[in-house]
């Protein structure tokens, strides 16, 4: 069966329902989601509890003048707090970011994360793009510098979404440099940067470079898509401009709430970093049956399908049928869905996946 053209296919990870009808399989065919590069520890086990004690919560509004949350992510990060602004999850910060430059120009460098084309053209931002090369979409430096003459904003994603490739922080000082001269703004998006083995923190850069805008996300790491938890951290003059842009109470009171329980529970992050290196060898053993994989620094793998998308589309076909959901890449540029995108997730699980492409190598 042909897939079709790119626009009928799910804009992102974690929708089964499109999926399953393509294929005339019924809505409740049991999966496992390898499309959604969430934490597969599932939320920390004490947020049921906490969650039953909140709901005086969502009988008041969101006080702009209770900080908590933003102190809290301040204290965690190491900066100050008029560094920090809470956000609506890593995608308001995106828009936030995008907004900023409104009607300017911007670099985006592909293939990556889709939000910020859609964030550039909804604040009509013209987007010049530069494509990561080869198959360990490897960034060209120079030519980013090049192209940053005519950019205000350069978006960069780190590790990338969907090659899980990360940037070294050599590299970003190279280019924070550059934007000094060229009056361009990096915005970094670091949602899945907690899954990452490297240690290169970026915050550190934030005190001399006013051109930093760092992106987190809180909804990978604690698997909670659904509450929308992120913040940014720059330059004191503007994150105080962004907060005047945000939307009035965008951040639920939920979320603020939790901010701090979830960050102060080190037993949590201790038992990511265990599942994490447990399961790091994931794309060595997808390498070793045989199949094309880029190096990645994430939780996540970047696997070509086949020779081409139709190959791909057989291989993403396959996986369905035996209860595995992969991510489509027909909508990143430059992958033009010849690959697939596969989270890391628990050694059940990861184990199923490697019998899967075993099977499928085997024909
Ligand atoms: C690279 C990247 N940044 C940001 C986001 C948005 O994350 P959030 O759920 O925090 O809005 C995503 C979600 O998939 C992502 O892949």
């Amino acid at each position: 069966m042909s897939l079709g053209a790119a626009s009928s296919w799910p804009g992102h990870g974690g929708r089964a329902a499109p999926l399953l009808a393509r294929y005339g399989l019924p809505a409740d065919y049991p999966l496992i989601d390898f499309s959604a590069n969430l934490n597969p520890l599932g939320p920390p086990p004490w947020l049921g509890d906490w969650l039953a004690g909140a709901a005086e919560c969502l009988t008041r509004y969101p006080d702009p003048d209770d900080d908590r949350a933003r102190r809290a992510i301040a204290e965690h990060e190491g900066v100050a707090p008029e560094r920090v602004l809470v956000t609506a999850g890593g995608a308001e910060a995106i828009f936030l970011a995008a907004g900023l430059h409104a009607g300017g120009r911007a670099l985006i460098v592909q293939p990556t994360f889709s939000e910020y084309a859609r964030a550039c053209a909804h604040y009509g931002l013209g987007v010049s793009s530069l494509a990561l090369n080869g198959e360990a979409f490897l960034l060209d430096v120079d030519a980013a510098e090049r192209a940053m003459v005519a950019a205000e904003v350069l978006f960069l994603c780190r590790p990338n979404n969907p090659t899980g490739t990360l940037i070294p922080r050599k590299t970003i000082e190279r280019l924070l440099a550059r934007g000094r001269e060229t009056g361009t703004t990096l915005v970094v998006d670091e949602a899945f940067v907690d899954f990452t083995a490297v240690d290169e923190r970026l915050t550190p850069l934030l005190l001399e470079a006013p051109n930093l805008l760092l992106l987190r996300s809180l909804t990978k790491l604690y698997d909670l898509p659904g509450l929308r938890l992120g913040y940014l951290l720059g330059a004191p003059e503007t994150v105080a401009r962004l907060a005047a842009r945000q939307l009035p109470w965008s951040v639920n009171a939920l979320a603020l709430a939790l901010v701090a329980p979830l960050l102060a529970d080190a037993d949590y992050l201790a038992r990511t970093r265990a599942w994490l290196a447990a399961q790091r060898d994931l794309p060595a053993r997808v390498r070793a049956l045989g199949h094309a994989v880029a190096p990645t620094d994430a939780n996540f793998l970047l696997l070509r399908g086949g020779r081409d998308a139709a190959e791909a589309e057989a291989l993403f076909a396959f996986l369905l049928r035996r209860g595995l959901l992969a991510r489509h890449t027909h909508n990143f540029p430059g992958l033009d869905g010849r690959w697939l995108r596969l989270a890391l997730r628990d050694g059940r699980d990861n184990a199923c996946l490697l019998a899967a492409l075993a099977a499928w190598r085997r024909g």
